[in-house]
């Protein structure tokens, strides 16, 4: 049986490739809802709509486990999708308990998609964690939309994310948390941008962990599969594998 990956686009790569690393004899399946994307602007109604329509396609493709790649359709949806579905879904959480974990007196910048920000899930985290007074969020929207075009590195990329950050004074951050798949794509181009002592955190690699241990790994060895769909459509691999070769040769990331 198959591992399913979602994401409204091209962000949830970032997981599966995480995920590839420990989990390397799977045979995956990765839908990208690319003609919908990006979610970050629609209303939860919308959003929730689209991630049912693709997991009921999903369901369909003899899957073992869902993994909620996008952290748009987790806070939207994956509580009614684990009350509707029994398989394992395995949804995105913003690693905000692990920057604040090895933070000194210093706050958490948490970038996410307008829509991330404004759902209760993240506000309960940041309640439960009784973080209000340690971290900081920030909208970086417009990233959804370059990592689409495939533009990372882009001067156009640099100035957005210049302005974005212009109000802020680093000097009262360690740390930023990559709250949308997609931004691990800017990586190295936001480290470019902001101070040394300001790590970078992801929970793609904590995603990839908990999705090895709700699946049972296979003992024989056949190497990896994946088939990639856009939208319920069969899709090619090229357009995919470059987001991968981008991946491998980004590492501003702070280890993990
Ligand atoms: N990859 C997404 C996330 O993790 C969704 C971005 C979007 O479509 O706006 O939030």
């Amino acid at each position: 049986m198959k591992i399913a990956f979602f994401d409204s686009g091209i962000g949830g790569l970032t997981v599966l490739h995480e995920a590839l690393k420990i989990l390397p004899s799977e045979q995956y399946i990765y839908f990208a809802d690319s003609d919908n994307a990006p979610y970050g602007t629609k209303t939860s109604q919308e959003i929730r709509h689209l991630v049912f329509d693709a997991v009921e396609f999903l369901i369909k493709q003899d899957i073992k486990a869902l993994v909620l790649a996008c952290n748009t359709a987790t806070s939207v949806a994956v509580k009614e999708l684990r009350a509707t579905y029994s398989l394992p879904i395995i949804g995105m959480e913003p690693a905000v308990k692990p920057a604040l974990k090895t933070s000194e007196d210093r706050k958490t910048l948490i970038c996410a998609t307008q829509k991330t920000l404004e759902e209760d899930k993240l506000k309960e985290l940041i309640e439960n964690l009784n973080a209000e007074s340690k971290v900081e969020q920030l909208s970086l929207q417009k990233l959804v939309m370059y990592a689409e075009r495939f533009e990372f590195q882009e001067p156009k990329v640099k100035k957005y994310l210049r302005d974005c950050f212009a109000s802020l004074n680093w000097a009262t951050f360690d740390s930023i948390v990559l709250g949308c798949t997609h931004f691990s794509y800017f990586t190295d181009t936001i480290r470019s941008l902001i101070p040394e002592h300001v790590r970078i955190l992801s929970g793609n690699k904590g995603t990839a962990r908990q999705l090895k241990r709700r699946t049972a790994t296979k003992s024989d060895d056949q190497g990896t599969e994946i088939e990639y769909y856009i939208s319920e459509k069969k899709a090619d691999s090229h357009q995919f594998e470059r987001y991968f070769n981008q991946l491998n040769k980004t590492n501003g990331l702070h280890r993990e």
